[in-house]
């Protein structure tokens, strides 16, 4: 959700505090601002609805002269995007500012109290604004004590940051189940909510834990707990810097990481064999016979995460023998899940971050299942949060629609099955080896379907105009149909949607017309011909029909009026490749609506609220 970025040190922080929101502009884009306290101890405030771009286009030419500030970029929950919604917020005196991002569930109990006791008027629709009510309320001398008190009071999930005047080098920030990043500098320290604000100036930073309050100073940063005792938060090193964060010569960040696969998938499929010969998840430690004991895998996520979750329940019951159910991660802890010793959950997360996915993870810890993280981001709340972590090495992904997190998931989780079959005793150590060795080989093949991208892109014009977009399949062809909708509506707008082609007939079809897109999977494998009489049925009702298929299948060109053709693979393999055309496909049509394909309407690329 929303960016927060703070700096304190000694040279002006407008120019890091801008650039490192940029940085972070892909989390949310509603709005922009910054508050900057300047060398005779005042507060200035810039704020603007709509993009960064415009908050840079209000900022005086000439900057602003301060060395300790905070900056924000807004995905709106509470009040709509506006100016006056747009954070920074202050207290009632504009003595201290706040940026926040997240929740605070009771905001309208405090607000009422602050309402009756103090006579506060509120300017904004924000509960942001509650918090600079209250810390300031609760001030009596010390910013930090203020916090820590005022975060004692606070329900929800949420981070924010605060400088005041009266401490006019000091930022002093909170969380609590939302991430905060701190950045310790040479000379001055940094927060932000996601690592990608810091790499510009640091690799070394450090997560601040629930219920801590971090107090940066131009001199380093101190961490106490809620009652003031020191403290500490989880300590890393990034493993990317940042060239990952540059577009680097692409149009868009999306594009770039579409065309990074083939190197993400490579990177993911590192050191998983050891000199035996055997498969190894080196943060995996589990006990064998636990393993063995296994009975039931529930795999949970959201977005994307989810469609990769769904492609992986075929890998692990073909290989490893186990039943598993997909769930939505926000659905998962509401209906009562039947969660034992036995029971592993494996909580697929890019960003680790996602508030449903981690109170799912959190949930079946606390019933007793054991939980795997499956998630790119090396110290993120929910490779803590879990038991084990398999990582995927995407590196960093900006653009909000994910493209490189899906493979390299669906990549980790086939490596994730084939290790639980050979500790299972499912498949031999060959057949493991075998399947892996085929995985290595994908990395070349992508290649060989990102080259067909200007014939895709071509195909993909000519349906800009289309009303809505048809995706069908079977087996792993289905959770591809569902991500090609999910691609396709999430940049361009345009009505998509994913199907079972088997369950055309029992409604979908209803709403085939005279040359209406419709995109199918028909790739080889068990299912194929069944796929094939399902186009038929399609065809037969005027729809207009792009097949992706298999390299050879000539016969199959008869059923479509557009065929893609990906590299033969292993039939559990195949959405690996088939993703990519659907990707281009999402793109290609977006761009030539004129879209912002990197930061599309409405969505935020790290979803930290429920
Ligand atoms: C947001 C993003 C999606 C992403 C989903 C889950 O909705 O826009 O692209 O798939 O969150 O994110 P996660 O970081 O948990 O994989």
């Amino acid at each position: 959700m929303c960016g927060i970025m703070g700096y304190t040190g000694r040279d002006d922080c407008l120019g890091t505090i801008v650039n490192g929101l940029a940085r972070l502009e892909y989390r949310g884009y509603d709005s922009a601002g910054v508050a900057v306290i300047s060398p005779d101890a005042e507060i200035t405030i810039h704020k603007k609805a709509g993009k960064l771009a415009n908050l840079r286009d209000t900022l005086p030419e000439g900057g602003v002269a301060g060395t300790c500030g905070i900056g924000h970029t807004r995905w709106a929950t509470h009040g709509v995007p506006n100016d006056v919604n747009a954070h920074p917020h202050l207290d009632p005196t504009g003595t201290l500012a706040v940026i926040h991002n997240g929740i605070i569930e009771n905001y309208e109990q405090i607000k009422s109290e602050l309402r009756e006791r103090r006579g506060a008027v509120f300017t904004s629709d924000t509960d942001t604004e509650v918090i600079a009510h209250l810390v300031a309320a609760l001030y009596e001398g010390s910013l930090p004590a203020a916090v820590r008190a005022a975060t004692k009071r606070f329900e929800g999930q949420f981070a924010f940051a605060v400088v005041d005047i009266r401490q006019p080098d000091v930022i002093v920030a909170a969380k609590r189940s939302a991430p905060m990043i701190l950045g310790h500098l040479e000379d001055g320290s940094m927060l932000s909510s996601d690592v990608a604000g810091l790499i510009e100036h640091t690799r070394e930073v450090e997560a601040l834990l629930d219920d801590q309050i971090a107090i940066l100073t131009p001199e380093g940063i101190t961490v106490t707990d809620l009652d003031g005792a020191a403290s500490e938060g989880h300590r890393y090193t990034v493993d990317w810097d940042v060239e990952a964060a540059e577009k680097q010569g692409y149009d868009t960040f999306m594009l770039k990481e579409i065309h990074e696969q083939p190197q993400a998938v490579s990177d993911t499929l590192l050191g998983r064999v050891d000199a035996d010969g055997r498969i190894v998840l080196d943060q995996l430690d589990f006990d064998p016979a636990l393993l063995r004991a296994t009975d039931k895998i529930y795999v949970v996520a959201c977005g994307t995460s989810y469609h990769a979750g769904m492609v992986s329940k075929y890998a692990i019951e073909h290989w490893a023998r186990i039943g598993v159910e997909v769930e939505f991660a926000s659905e998962f802890r509401y209906r009562d899940p039947i969660l034992t010793r036995s029971t592993l959950v494996v909580a697929i997360s890019q960003s680790g971050e996602t508030a449903d996915t981690i109170a799912a993870a959190e949930y079946a810890k606390a019933q007793g299942a054991r939980v795997v993280a499956v998630t790119n981001i090396v110290g993120s709340t929910l490779a803590r949060t879990a038991d084990a972590t398999v990582y995927t090495r995407a590196g960093l992904e900006v653009a909000v629609a994910s493209t490189k997190a899906f493979t390299t998931q669906i990549i980790a989780l086939s490596v994730l099955a084939l290790f639980l079959a050979q500790e299972r005793r499912e498949m031999f150590a060959e057949e493991c080896r075998d399947m892996l060795d085929r995985m290595e080989a994908l990395p070349a093949l992508m290649h060989q379907v990102l080259e067909q991208e200007e014939h895709i892109a071509e195909l993909a014009r000519r349906w800009a105009d289309a009303q809505y977009v048809m995706f069908i399949g079977r087996q792993v062809g289905l959770p591809l149909a569902l991500e090609g909708a999910l691609k396709l509506k999430e940049i361009s707008y345009i009505h998509a949607e994913g199907f079972a082609s088997g369950e055309m007939k029992h409604g979908p079809i209803a709403l085939i017309d005279e040359g209406g897109p419709v995109i199918a999977l028909a790739t080889e494998g068990h299912v194929k011909s069944k796929v094939v009489s399902n186009i038929q049925e399609v065809r037969a009702r005027g729809a207009q029909v792009l097949l992706v298929a298999t390299e050879g299948d000539t016969e199959v060109k008869a059923h479509a009026d557009h065929v893609i053709y990906v590299p033969d693979v292993h039939e559990l393999l195949y959405p690996v490749l088939t993703v990519l055309p659907l990707q281009l496909i999402g793109y290609h049509m977006a761009v030539e609506l004129g879209r912002d394909v990197d930061q599309p309407r409405n969505l935020a690329k790290t979803v930290t609220v429920e």
